[in-house]
């Protein structure tokens, strides 16, 4: 059955509660549509290239992208320079379509495939200087999740790192693929990440799904303390 958004319903209970089961989910994702059709799709990502080169003016910087998927974001800033990058998905599927697009460039990229709650690689980096998500963290819905997403973050960003993170905002929809999301405020962002975390600058975002429906996104922007 289809919801509003024109997305293959689930039977209504919260996402899943294993890797493999998420896993099988994104590949069906990702093998049944156009990368370009995905209601997630965006030609240029410019809330999130805005922000990356205000926070990370240095081409050097360490940026990770936690469930990038086959967003062009990570052509765009391979383009512009920055080399230091680590891109990550549960979905093989997903990486697969950027690195077939990326061509002779995928070498630049240290690829990850792993699950950011029950992470086996993901975990060993260090040193990050900014952690990007765009439209992920709302997928994890429980609070044990939310506790590992957290973690994984704190563990692999270093003092005075950044953090930019989107989220379907209060006015949000209430699923996506299907999966129910957890909707954010900034407020909410800060007080998951703790006082450790300053918040820089937030905004609401209306993006234009390719089907031109509307979904509301939150962008925020959080550096950590150097101590
Ligand atoms: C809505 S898409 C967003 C993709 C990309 N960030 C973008 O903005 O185009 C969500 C992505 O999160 C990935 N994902 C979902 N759960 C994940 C998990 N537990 N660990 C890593 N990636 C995950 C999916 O495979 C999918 O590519």
């Amino acid at each position: 059955m289809n919801n509003a958004n024109g997305e293959k319903d689930t039977d209504g209970r919260s996402g899943f509660s294993d890797s493999d089961a998420l896993r099988t989910h994104w590949k069906k994702i990702y093998e049944q549509s156009a990368v370009e059709k995905l209601g997630w799709y965006e030609e240029r990502p410019e809330p999130s290239l805005k922000l990356i080169h205000e926070a990370l003016p240095e081409k050097s910087s360490r940026i990770l992208h936690v469930g990038a998927g086959a967003s062009t974001l990570v052509d765009l800033l391979l383009e512009e320079g920055y080399e230091n990058m680590w891109v990550n998905d549960i979905s093989e599927e997903a990486l697969r379509r950027l690195k077939e697009r990326l061509g002779g460039n995928a070498k630049r990229i240290h690829w990850l495939v792993d699950d950011l709650i029950h992470p086996r690689k993901i975990n060993q980096l260090r040193n990050i200087d900014c952690w990007h998500d765009r439209a992920v963290l709302h997928f994890f819905t429980r609070p044990e999740e939310q506790k590992s997403y957290f973690k994984l973050l704190r563990k692999v960003l270093r003092p005075g790192g950044h953090v930019i993170i989107a989220a379907f905002n209060k006015d949000g929809a209430r699923k996506c693929s299907g999966l129910p999301v957890c909707r954010y405020d900034a407020k909410m962002l800060s007080q998951q990440l703790g006082p450790e975390f300053r918040l820089i600058k937030s905004f609401d975002y209306l993006y234009i799904m390719p089907s031109g429906e509307p979904r509301p996104y939150v962008y925020a922007w959080f550096q950590r303390a150097l101590t």
